[in-house]
């Protein structure tokens, strides 16, 4: 069968000379290629002509590129930097801080951390145990070691990327070298981490030997990413939320043919949103910015019409010269009070100025694409993907707020339109391919367990598996009930466990059933289960580490809880996917 191999055209080869070695290499089996290249090799070394050795060079510098990621992106990041040093002469390996010991740092020769937040200023789960020791009495010196910090986050949160700050004082105090300036980056990301590490590593790298670098990385096939998404038609859609419910929940169902996507349960459909045009026209309004339709075109699908920070106030009352504003942004507290609940509109409207558009939107941020878990198993359903997707609406200072992404999917499209796609996948969150599987999780967190029982039921065989299962109301918002019932009674589900939070007086979530449960709950990990979370992470996700600590804990002190629960985390035995 026939390859494309390209050539790089440095190869030191006329170009119609690449040509036509790739049509002639590009045919050859893999027997072909080696034994051409032995037969070179034997030839030029019987002829005396061997190409001279390379001057012998020095042992490569160590470099280690130590990541934490929840979702990842810094681990995607941290892939790509070592294979950038590699190529520019680093002996260069990969960690996620989810499998390191702080103990080794010390001879870790140059470290580049890349380094996510998560909840409110937090480290990312896997990486939690490593942080805390990091930030510890028994961490070691790191005197000779060098590092820089690269750090992710979102500026929409109080606490941008302050795990990554956090990172970057402790190595610094523990006597490690900074050797570049911490750079905070925020969900548009990707630029600016190349230029950062492009930069260091040119600066950090050995000098150049007689080396040349042949990339060998396989061509990346999916011609589908976050930058190129595939639209994908809408199917099915419709509510699975009763009227009486108190939020509205969506199924949404696409259409992935012609993509070449492929994912696994556990994974994440990324949705490139697209604002509302009702809130595209009233900030044109506020803003004077007249009715150009490619400016229209740009705020609806270009730029994050909704999230204050404090960088656009500052810019803002730069752009206009309002003082009133200008006083109000330096003031912190003044600031946060004006910040809370609102968006770019209050803004607008508050402090009115006519602005140009180009000058408006350089103060934006891009729209960032929206994550939604898979709720389907290609095994069961084939070239589609289902999504449960909750519609965000909400009230603040005296306004009605949508949630971008998630009112297009569950208001402004219908089955027959069409959704940009792309996937992001989530190695961390498969289906175990053995053992007793517990899943937990509340409201559209059950998402991906419906892909994990779709796929067990595709591969019929007999799994242990058990479900806890946390909403609102049994009669209104128990998200796909007859197929839970359906798998319950087939034996695809082993165990089911409600928590209705609102259908008695004390509210019941899912910590509650669990600590009820502790008795099987500990014979299950006895017996290997691997637990899974699943949904909101700032109430949720807390109270359910809390109670797992408590019930591994076996009543000792919040220590032993923590170092259980670390263990199950570290042997990958504890899995979330919490947002
Ligand atoms: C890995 C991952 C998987 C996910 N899976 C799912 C899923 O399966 N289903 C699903 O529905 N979502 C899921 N989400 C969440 C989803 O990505 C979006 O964040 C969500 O749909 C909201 O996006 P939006 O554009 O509609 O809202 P946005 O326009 O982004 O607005 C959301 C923001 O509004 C504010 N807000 C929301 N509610 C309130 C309130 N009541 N009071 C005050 N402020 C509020 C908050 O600041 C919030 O960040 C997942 C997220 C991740 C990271
Ligand atoms: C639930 C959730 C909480 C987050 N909390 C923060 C935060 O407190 N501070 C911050 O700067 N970024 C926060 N982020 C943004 C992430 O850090 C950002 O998306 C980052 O690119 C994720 O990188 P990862 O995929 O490597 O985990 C949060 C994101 C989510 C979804």
């Amino acid at each position: 069968m026939s390859k494309t191999i390209a050539l790089p055209q440095s190869a030191p080869f006329a170009p119609e000379q690449i040509a036509a070695l790739d049509q002639v290499i590009g045919a050859a089996s893999v027997v072909q290629r080696a034994w051409l290249s032995g037969f070179l090799a034997g030839l030029d070394a019987a002829e005396g002509k061997a190409a001279a050795p390379a001057p012998a060079a020095g042992p490569k510098p160590k470099l280690l590129v130590l990541y934490a990621t929840e979702s990842g992106n810094a681990e995607a990041l941290a892939a790509k930097t070592r294979q950038d040093a590699q190529k520019r002469g680093f002996a260069a390996r990969v960690l996620d801080m989810g499998d390191a010991d702080v103990q080794t740092l010390k001879d870790a020769g140059t470290i580049i951390a890349i380094v996510s937040t998560w909840g409110d200023g937090e480290p990312p789960q896997r990486a939690a145990p490593f942080f805390r020791a990091l930030m510890g009495d028994a961490a070691p010196r790191l005197d000779g070691v060098k590092f820089a910090v690269l750090a992710l986050g979102d500026s929409s949160y109080a606490q941008f990327c302050e795990t990554g700050k956090q990172v970057d004082a402790r190595l610094a105090a523990l006597g490690a070298e900074r050797v570049a300036e911490r750079i905070d980056l925020d969900l548009d990301y990707e630029a600016g981490a190349k230029t950062w590490t492009d930069e260091l590593l040119e600066r950090l790298a050995p000098a150049a030997g007689s080396v040349i670098h042949v990339d060998f990385q396989k061509p990346v096939t999916s011609a589908v990413t976050k930058s190129a998404p595939f639209t994908a038609e809408i199917t099915a859609h419709g509510k699975l939320t009763s009227e009486r419910a108190q939020g509205e929940t969506y199924h949404v169902e696409l259409s992935l043919a012609g993509s070449g996507l492929a994912y696994e349960p556990g994974d994440a459909l990324g949705i490139v949103p697209e604002n509302d045009p009702a809130l595209v026209a009233a900030i044109a309004r506020a803003a004077g910015l007249g009715d150009d339709p490619a400016l229209h075109a740009d705020l609806s699908t270009r730029y994050d019409l909704n999230t204050l920070t404090p960088k656009l106030l500052h810019d803002f009352a730069a752009l206009t010269g309002d003082k009133a504003l200008a006083a109000l942004a330096a003031d912190d507290a003044k600031r946060a009070e004006f910040m809370a609940g609102r968006q770019l509109i209050d803004l607008l409207e508050t402090f009115p100025h006519q602005v140009e558009g180009q000058k408006l939107t350089a103060l934006l941020r891009p729209l960032a694409p929206r994550y939604y878990s898979i709720a389907s198993s290609q095994k069961l359903v084939g070239e589609e993907a289902h999504l449960t997707v909750a519609r965000v609406a909400y009230q603040s200072a005296g306004r009605e707020r949508l949630g971008v992404s998630s009112t297009l999917m569950a208001d402004r499209r219908r089955a027959g339109e069409s959704l940009k796609v792309f996937v992001k996948p989530n190695p961390h969150f498969r289906v175990a391919a053995s053992g007793p599987i517990v899943m937990i999780g509340a409201g559209t967190g059950v998402a991906p367990y419906r892909g994990f029982l779709q796929e067990i039921e595709a591969a019929g065989a007999a799994r242990d598996t058990w479900l806890v299962f946390g909403f609102r109301n049994f009669l209104y918002d128990f998200l796909y009930q007859l197929e839970i019932q359906d798998w319950l009674k087939a034996g695809v589900l082993g165990r089911l466990d409600l928590a209705a939070s609102r259908d008695q007086p004390e509210k019941r979530y899912v910590q509650h059933v669990l600590w009820e449960q502790r008795a099987r709950l500990r014979e299950k990990l006895d017996a290997g289960a691997v637990l899974y979370l699943c949904g909101d992470a700032k109430h949720m996700a807390r109270d359910v580490d809390a109670t797992l600590m408590r019930i591994l804990g076996n009543g000792e002190d919040a220590v032993t809880g923590q170092a259980a629960l670390d263990a199950l985390v570290a042997a990958g035995r504890y899995r979330k996917d919490v947002y």
